[in-house]
């Protein structure tokens, strides 16, 4: 990577979600995607030329072997994560890595460790983060706009039926949970500034045996209660709930809006029943832009560029997660 030269990103698979993510990081000045590997070359292709990727490589190992190449983008199906961020990393590239990191806490540990022996930026995909909405957010909890926060719902629902979906399939880490739910779980972990000591949690099961619809109750040490619901049975939704001792915010998470809803946080400062909302309306446009953007900055000018989730928010993500699966199983609370 040359200074002032953008990012030169590879993406591994010809992934649904790579096409949002190439189609939003093209007006980019500071990232290039300049490949794309497929397990199938002419599959890769097509894919490549459709988006105005100029090289694509017939396998991942070739595209981590690209001298030409900066950071990887990983969109694979979930329980590939950890081995091809590992291979990217130890290939000398950054990596961008779609949520869930992984599928358990001690790959998400030995992902961050390969990061820091190569000396390269791991970062997991959570557009929503990038977001104005979620910044302000953030800026309106640290200045105590509602006080003490008590209790966070959030919720993500969706609907997926088809059978060959890899969400769907236990094999390759399907389930609500992991998918819809890490972002519920990440949206509650960055409200509270730390990782639930224990959980409780029920659910509802696909045909195909991964998890349809989770509700899941969370504690906090510092006194927070939080609950977070996931499925990919419902109508999409995507909101959360903050209620604070003198206030109240509620806003959705989405990763691009205005798509899905506008980027909107509302806001009650006050404790009565009669207390005024106020609507706060934030810029939207491509999360995956802002995320993607904010990545480049963290690799070129320094970490504290990054706004997404940090190493010990993704590691305390999925071990709410790990925890949550463990207590659908048991019927008890787990700690996390
Ligand atoms: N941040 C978000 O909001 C968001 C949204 C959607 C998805 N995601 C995440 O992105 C990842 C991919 O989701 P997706 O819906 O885009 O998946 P997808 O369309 O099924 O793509 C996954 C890609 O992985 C590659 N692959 C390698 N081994 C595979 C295997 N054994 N089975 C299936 N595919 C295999 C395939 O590429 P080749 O055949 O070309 O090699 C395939 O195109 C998941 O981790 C998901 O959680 C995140």
């Amino acid at each position: 990577m040359e200074k002032n030269q953008p990012l030169r990103f590879g993406v591994l698979g010809a992934a649904k979600i790579a096409r949002s993510f190439i189609a939003g990081v093209a007006s980019s000045a500071l990232i290039d995607v300049v490949a794309v590997a497929s397990r199938d070359i002419e599959k890769g292709g097509q894919f490549a030329s459709e988006l105005g990727v100029p090289r694509t490589h017939g396998s991942y190992e070739a595209l981590l072997d690209d001298p030409d190449i900066d950071a990887v983008y990983v969109p694979l199906p979930n329980t590939l994560h950890a081995e091809w961020v590992i291979k990217a990393l130890n290939a000398g590239k950054h990596v961008l890595c779609e949520k869930p990191l992984a599928v358990s806490t001690a790959d998400t540990l030995a992902m961050f460790e390969a990061a820091r022996r190569n000396r390269r930026f791991l970062a997991e995909a959570y557009p929503y983060r990038a977001q104005q909405q979620t910044l302000a957010l953030r800026r309106l909890l640290d200045e105590g706009a509602i006080g003490r926060v008590q209790t966070i719902f959030a919720c993500f629902g969706v609907k997926f039926s088809d059978p060959a979906n890899i969400r769907l399939d236990p094999e390759r880490g399907g389930g609500a949970l992991l998918d819809a739910g890490s972002y519920a779980t990440n949206m509650v972990r960055m409200v509270a500034g730390e990782k639930p000591s224990r959980v409780n949690a029920i659910a509802r099961w696909a045909d195909t045996k991964v998890d349809l619809t989770v509700i899941a109750n969370l504690e906090l040490p510092g006194g927070l209660l939080g609950q977070i619901s996931c499925s990919f049975n419902t109508a999409y939704h995507r909101h959360a709930l903050i209620a604070g001792t003198d206030g109240i915010l509620e806003t959705t998470f989405l990763n691009s809006p205005p798509d899905a809803g506008p980027p909107e946080i509302h806001l009650r400062r006050g404790i009565p029943a009669t207390t005024v909302r106020e609507t706060i309306t934030l810029e939207g446009g491509s999360g995956f832009l802002a995320e993607a953007e904010s990545f480049a900055r963290a690799v070129m000018l320094g970490r504290e560029h990054w706004t997404g989730s940090t190493e010990q928010e993704s590691i305390d993500t999925i071990a709410t997660l790990e925890a949550i699966a463990r207590s659908i199983r048991s019927g008890n609370w787990e700690d996390v």
